[in-house]
């Protein structure tokens, strides 16, 4: 259980702000929200960033890298853009062979276009295409989004021809 400030959620997130609002309707003064699909842990750190607006974490790097992937999710759902855009630039930095296919397929499911873009340039280098299909999150990528792995492919092959 968190408290929080009504009025910080109502300038932080609309989203939040309207589940609250609607909870207060049916139960009264105090109101609370169920968080299902969110560690606690991930949740007190978007808390954290709606009442310091920095990244709220001092991790180490590894971790910090699965906060951004989690954060990412739930600045999507909250509709929290500059946290967003915060978790889009730390995965940025994050994109390898081993986490390539695994990045795009968050980018694609948020529908964060840079993040996305950045995946793409990495992968248009056929050394590390070749790198990050031999992971298992490659396999994952191909069997969800297969028309992405296309778009991969047949934009490969455009610079190829272009080179
Ligand atoms: C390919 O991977 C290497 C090593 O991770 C990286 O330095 C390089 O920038 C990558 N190529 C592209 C086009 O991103």
């Amino acid at each position: 259980m968190f408290a929080a400030h009504r009025w910080l959620l109502a300038a932080r997130s609309p989203v939040l702000s309207a589940e609250l609002f609607g909870s207060m309707r049916e139960s009264g003064a105090a109101g609370a929200v169920r968080v299902a699909d969110m560690e606690a842990q991930v949740f007190k750190a978007l808390l954290r960033f709606m009442y310091t607006d920095s990244w709220p974490l001092e991790t180490v790097e590894e971790e910090e890298f699965a906060m951004a992937q989690h954060l990412l999710v739930a600045a999507d759902k909250y509709r929290m853009e500059r946290l967003k855009l915060i978790c889009e630039d730390k995965l940025c930095k994050n994109i390898a062979a081993g986490t390539a296919a695994s990045i795009l397929a968050l980018a694609e499911v948020h529908h964060c276009h840079e993040l996305k873009g950045a995946c793409f340039h990495f992968l248009g280098s056929p050394k590390n295409l070749t790198a990050a299909m031999a992971g298992d999150d490659f396999e994952n990528l191909r069997s969800s989004f297969p028309s992405l792995v296309k778009e991969l492919i047949a934009k490969c092959s455009i610079d190829a021809s272009v080179q």
